[in-house]
């Protein structure tokens, strides 16, 4: 079989998960081309020396660009703070390699769109990581959707909620760094947005509040010294979506006791779907018209019958879980690379997703309703 050279810039939290991934991935599913790691670039030498061991990497660099220009490279995974997406992703273009990059793609809409115009330009295939959206039981929910299971959609209301944050002393790190875009707006509230586009189609206009919580951090870990927060701990939006339907969405990286509370609840004509990502593997469905005295939520527990469930396992309720999720988003990338189907969300869709963040942003600092098409 041939060969697909993978080059991975960033070896920490996703850079872990998107080799995993290439492994993973023909193991689980039959697969055109088998991914070679290839070479592994990170912040200096002896950083990406030490990850391309540990992760199974030919080859390592310290530095990006040597990584982009390899022959043996044609692919390349961004896993780097989000402010070096944008150069990375497309100076990888430029070199005529197809991209995987971490959500959220860009630090503003301007540079998804100058991203997604350089992926068309060079008929390249990219996937951005909304690896939430990879989940069998959110197939099965959009299904439910197309099939008019719940009736016409007529509201979501999602949020996403965690607390690596909340502590006051958590040090000061990249995702406070304006230059990647927002705070916890841009880091999860991309995923409960790109949630309620993939359920409830294109968000047309927003009403956000953002809020910082905690001012100033420890500019290191454990020092005395002191670095202002200029980026929001919590968002909150008002969504109308271009169907009619509307909604909302509030994320927090300060919600003490969550952990992936990645939830929404999807009201419709004739029923309501929820689902919480802390319970990845149950989705509830509530249809009207059920027996008076007997309604209720049924709960459907993940199995076989939810592709692609049973390439891991052929026990229902076995549970698949947060990295065979990075798994299912390889095979994708795999499989339209080696001329399958088109690859999803794509630079263009993460543009989008970029509009409907910097839409909240604009509308909370300038206090009014903003349409995304405007950003
Ligand atoms: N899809 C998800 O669910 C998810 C989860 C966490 C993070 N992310 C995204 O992934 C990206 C990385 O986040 P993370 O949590 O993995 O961060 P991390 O800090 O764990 O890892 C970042 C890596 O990038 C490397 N790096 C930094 N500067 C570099 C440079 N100039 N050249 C080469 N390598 C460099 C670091 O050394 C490190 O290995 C962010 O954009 C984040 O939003 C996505």
């Amino acid at each position: 079989m041939k060969r697909l050279g993978v080059g991975l810039i960033g070896s920490g939290f996703m850079g872990k998960c998107h080799a995993q991934a290439f492994r993973a991935a023909p193991t689980f599913f039959a697969l055109p081309r088998e991914p070679a790691l290839e070479l592994l670039a990170d912040i200096d030498a002896k950083t990406a020396q030490k990850a391309a061991r540990a992760l199974g990497f030919a080859r390592s660099t310290g530095e990006w660009k040597t990584l982009v220009a390899d022959p043996a490279v044609e692919v390349v995974s961004i896993t780097t703070p989000t402010a070096l997406h944008k150069p990375m992703a497309l100076a990888a273009l430029a070199a005529g390699k197809h991209v995987w990059c971490e959500k959220p793609v860009a630090a503003s809409a301007a540079d998804a769109r100058e991203m997604a115009e350089a992926a068309r330009k060079a008929r390249a295939v990219t996937v951005v990581g909304f690896n939430y959206l990879r989940h069998p039981l959110i197939r099965l929910a959009r299904e439910m959707v197309a099939s008019g299971e719940i009736g016409e959609v007529i509201g979501f209301r999602g949020v996403h909620l965690e607390d690596y944050m909340a502590d006051p002393k958590t040090p000061w790190v990249f995702r406070f760094d304006p230059a990647g875009g927002h705070g916890a707006l841009s880091d999860i509230g991309s995923h409960i947005l790109s949630v309620a586009r993939h359920l409830a189609g294109e968000i047309a206009e927003v009403s956000g509040q953002l809020v910082t919580a905690i001012a100033r951090r420890p500019a290191a870990r454990g020092s005395a010294k002191t670095r202002a927060v200029e980026v929001d701990d919590q968002a909150r939006a008002l969504l109308r979506f271009a169907s009619g339907a509307t909604g909302s969405i509030e994320a927090s990286w300060i919600a003490w006791g969550r952990k992936l509370t990645l939830a929404f609840e999807l009201t419709g004509s004739k029923g309501t779907i929820l689902l919480d990502f802390e319970r990845m593997n149950e989705l509830q469905i509530f249809t009207a018209g059920q027996r008076r005295g007997r309604a209720g939520f049924k709960t459907i527990l993940a199995g076989p019958d939810h592709p692609p469930y049973g390439s891991f396992t052929p026990a229902p309720g076995h549970h698949i879980g947060f990295n065979d999720l990075k798994t299912i988003e390889a095979k994708m990338l795999i499989e339209a690379i080696a001329g399958g189907p088109p690859a999803w969300p794509d630079f263009e869709d993460a543009w989008h997703i970029q509009q409907a963040i910097d839409a909240i942003a604009l509308s909370a600092r300038e206090r009014r309703w903003v349409r995304t098409s405007d950003l």
